[in-house]
Order: structure tokens, then sequence, then C-alpha cells
């Protein structure tokens, strides 16, 4: 039985595929590989987002060189690269790393134990395969549940919906790694999700680059309720599901329907993550992103009418071209007044083929440093403070496991998103229960389980 160990770069949507992959493989007899060491194929699946990610995974891959000495299993291990960097670069990553034997683009995840299986067979060398495939966005399905390399029982999944993105924001290049944007459909994504209950999830996240966009193409609006809405009503009514998410969202998918659908399902939590970029109209123009400063915050205000606990987080980019003081002030300015509970910042990194790459008035890498620094120390004051806000508070949470840093301790999510961590026990574990908050650490709750009377 190979054993195959993959290891993961970039965003939930990637840690969803190489869960696909991996539930692929163990259905075909591999087993998971605990290390790099120990196992007979090692899969990196990559992220191209910023240029950083690329060269954390290639570094990876240099540095597994030597591996094949190390490994216990006597053999060299069968390389591969999957994901974003294996479908911008293709072929070129072989050419370059010669030890590398496969490279599986984004529309081929599904392939993986169909190539790895020709590999260790010994008939074929070296595959590369990074073509478009029809209908490979409903290929993304298989989960690891019940027990699969050790693991307990998940309470929470994530769901794949959909693939691609014709947004074209002018720094990104998704849409090229990517692919167009193509959306399951309704029925097989409820039966994934009913499953998924069946064994005991309680909570599914929906996923997609702009979940919002979902079956904007092929599913017609129903009474002024779009594609999006429709699924989530439809993933809603399942019983034993307890609660629903979803990211991302694109600000300019929130039209009337799915600010209603916070008013009308109890299921959906109260929490977002909205990337805003900026908070500089000119550069949102700039960026492609197809909304202004002002339509960002009516959206803000009108989910925190629906449900006032709302926690929002979002993504912001520093240093775009041609950002100036005052554009950056703006940004600010957005991050003070919207008090956004979390904040992913990002330094601006010009990617290959997008046209923000060919803009002229590229920022110099010390201002963009010295801006991310500015802005990281406003946004965690704010998210301090709002953590402080939850002392003193009794708050509902889906018990998820042990804490990853103390596994004395159980974690739980609040359904704003925030980590609940509690002296509690396995018994606990995919329970809604009330805590009451002692305390509040970085991004970080600390309770104990509330004696109701
Ligand atoms: N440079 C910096 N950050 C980027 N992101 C996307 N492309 C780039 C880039 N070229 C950020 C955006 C996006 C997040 C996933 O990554 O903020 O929302």
């Amino acid at each position: 039985m190979p054993r195959v160990f993959i290891k993961t770069y970039g965003c939930q949507m990637n840690e969803r595929d190489s869960e696909a992959v991996a539930a692929q493989l163990v259905a075909r007899g591999y087993t998971l590989a605990p290390s790099e060491e120990t196992a007979d194929v090692i899969l990196l699946n990559t992220c191209s987002v910023r240029d950083l990610a690329e060269q954390k995974a290639l570094n990876k891959m240099k540095s597994m060189n030597g591996v094949a000495n190390k490994n216990t299993t006597g053999r060299t291990p069968v390389f591969g690269f999957m994901g974003c960097m294996a479908q911008s670069r293709g072929q070129k990553l072989i050419d370059e790393l010669p030890d590398v034997d496969l490279v599986l683009g984004t529309q081929k995840f599904h392939r993986a134990a169909e190539y790895l299986d020709e590999i260790l067979n010994g008939g074929r060398e070296k595959i590369v395969d990074i073509a478009e495939e029809k209908d490979s966005e409903a290929t993304i399905r298989e989960h690891l549940l019940n027990g699969a390399g050790g693991a307990k029982k998940s309470v929470s999944a994530f769901v794949s919906i959909m693939q691609g993105c014709n947004q074209y924001c002018t720094f990104c290049i998704v849409p090229y790694t990517r692919g167009e944007e193509r959306s399951r459909a309704i029925a097989d994504i409820v039966a994934e999700c009913r499953e998924l209950v069946s064994r005991g999830v309680k909570e599914i996240t929906l996923l997609g680059q702009i979940v919002t966009s979902y079956g904007k193409r092929n599913i017609p609006a129903r009474d002024g309720v779009s594609a999006f809405v429709q699924l989530l009503e439809a993933v809603h009514e399942i019983d034993g599901l307890e609660r629903v998410r979803f990211t991302s969202p694109h600000p300019k998918g929130y039209g009337d329907d799915l600010i209603d659908a916070y008013a009308r399902l109890p299921k959906l939590c109260e929490s977002a993550h909205i990337p805003v970029q900026s908070g500089s109209d000119r550069i949102l123009k700039l960026m492609h992103r197809g909304y202004t400063r002002e339509k960002f915050l009516g959206i803000i205000k009108k989910l925190r009418a629906a449900r006032p606990e709302i926690g929002i987080s979002t993504d912001i980019i520093v240093g775009f071209p041609g950002e100036t003081e005052e554009d950056f002030e703006q940004t600010m300015s957005l991050a003070r007044e919207v008090e956004f509970d979390q904040a992913y910042i990002f330094k601006y990194s010009p990617r290959r083929d997008t046209p923000a790459a060919d803009m002229p008035d590229q920022i110099p890498q010390r201002a963009r440093e010295e801006r991310n620094h500015v802005l990281l120390q406003t946004i965690n004051e704010i998210a301090a403070r709002k953590y402080d806000n939850f002392v003193g508070r009794q708050t509902e949470i889906l018990v998820e496991g042990p804490s990853k840093k103390n596994p004395a301790r159980m974690t739980g999510r609040t359904r704003c998103n925030k980590i609940v961590v509690f002296d509690g026990s396995e018994r606990h574990r995919g329970q809604v229960m009330d805590v009451r908050i002692t305390r509040a650490g970085s991004f970080t709750l600390y309770g104990d389980p509330a004696i109701l009377e």
C-alpha cells in the first residue's frame, strides 16, 4: 500500500482540493503518511496568489532532493506538484526540477490516483496534465471522515460549490490558474451536504472563489432570489445540520436577497469574510473590483442591521501600483470605520500576465512593508478591542475537537466565527453549547461551559 503525504499551500479551496485528493487515494488503497520521510508519494498542492507562496513550494521541492536517502521506505518517492502553480508552470517545473514526476493542473485533481498508479507501476515515467476538463467542477466531492488517517469525526466540513473566476481583478492570477467560472448543480451539492450530515457533520461552509456568483450563468433567479441564495435555502433545509457558512463572497454579490437571507435563515451564521482590498475608490477602480467604498460601507451597514452580532473579516492589499499616501489613508480610515473583527493584509505582489504587473508607479518594497505594518497595527488594536468586548458574555459555540496548541483543552467556534478554547472533553465534540467568556487572547477567546438555570 503506497503511503502518500500531501502538503498544502494557500487558501481554503486548496485545503479542500487536497482533502478530496487524499480521500480519493485512500479509496484506491493508499494510506496517508504522517510525514514526508515515511512517504512513497509526496504531493505539494500549490498556491500562485503571491510570489512568496510560489517560492515556498519551489524551495520545499528543492529541499526534498535528499529525502530519498532519509526515507524509511528505502525508495525514491514519487514527487508531484498540483494546483495553481502546476497549472501556470506546467512542463517547466519538470524541466527545472528533474526529480518531479507529476504535474497536475487545477482541473485534474480527480485523476491523481490513476496517474500515480501508472507512475508507481512503472507504466509511465513522468506525467504533466494541465488541460481543461469539462465538468471538473463536479469532481471535488470526496471527504476524509470517520477516522481516515486516524482523525476523529469531523464536525465541520467544507463543500466546493464552483470552480474558477470571471472577475479578472487586475492584480489576480486566479482566473488564469483556475479557469472560467463553473458551478455545480444544486442537487449535487445538497446530496453531498446530506451525506456529510448523516456522517455527523454539524456545520457546512460552502466554498468557491466568488460564491455570490454561484450559478449566475446556468441557474435563473427565482422571484428575485439569486442562484446562490436558492442554494443557501436548499442546504438550510437539511435536517440535523446546525450551521451554514460560505466563503468568499464578493461585495457586488450582496443584493437584497442575500441580506434578506440573514433575516430568514436561522442556521446561516452571522459571520462574513468580505474582501474589500482597498478603501480608495481610485484604487478599487484600477483593481477592477466593481464597487465603491460607499457601496461597501452600505453593505456592512445593512448586514449589521440584519444581524447586529455579525463578525466581519476582510482581505486588504497594500501597495497596489499607483497607491498614494492619500489612497492608503482611505484604506486606514475604512478599517477604522468598519472595525473589522479580523483582516488579512497582503503586500501587493506582481503576478505574471496580470494587468497590474505592467501598471506604472509600482510601489517600492519598503513602502509596501511600511504600509503593511501601519495597517496591521490598527487592525490588531481594533480586533483586540472587539475580542475584549466578549469577556463576561455568554455565547453559543459548536465544539470542533481538542485545541491544537493544548490538546488537553477543547476548541469551538462562535456563530460569528471566533475560536473559543475551554476545559472540556471528547464528549463535547459536535455539541452546540453555551459558554461564558472569561478572557480574550490574540484572535482567541477563553471560556467556561455556562451553567444554565
Ligand atoms: N498581491 C497581493 N495580494 C494578492 N491577493 C490576490 N492577488 C494578490 C497579489 N497579486 C490577495 C487578495 C485576495 C487574497 C486571497 O489574496 O487580497 O483576496
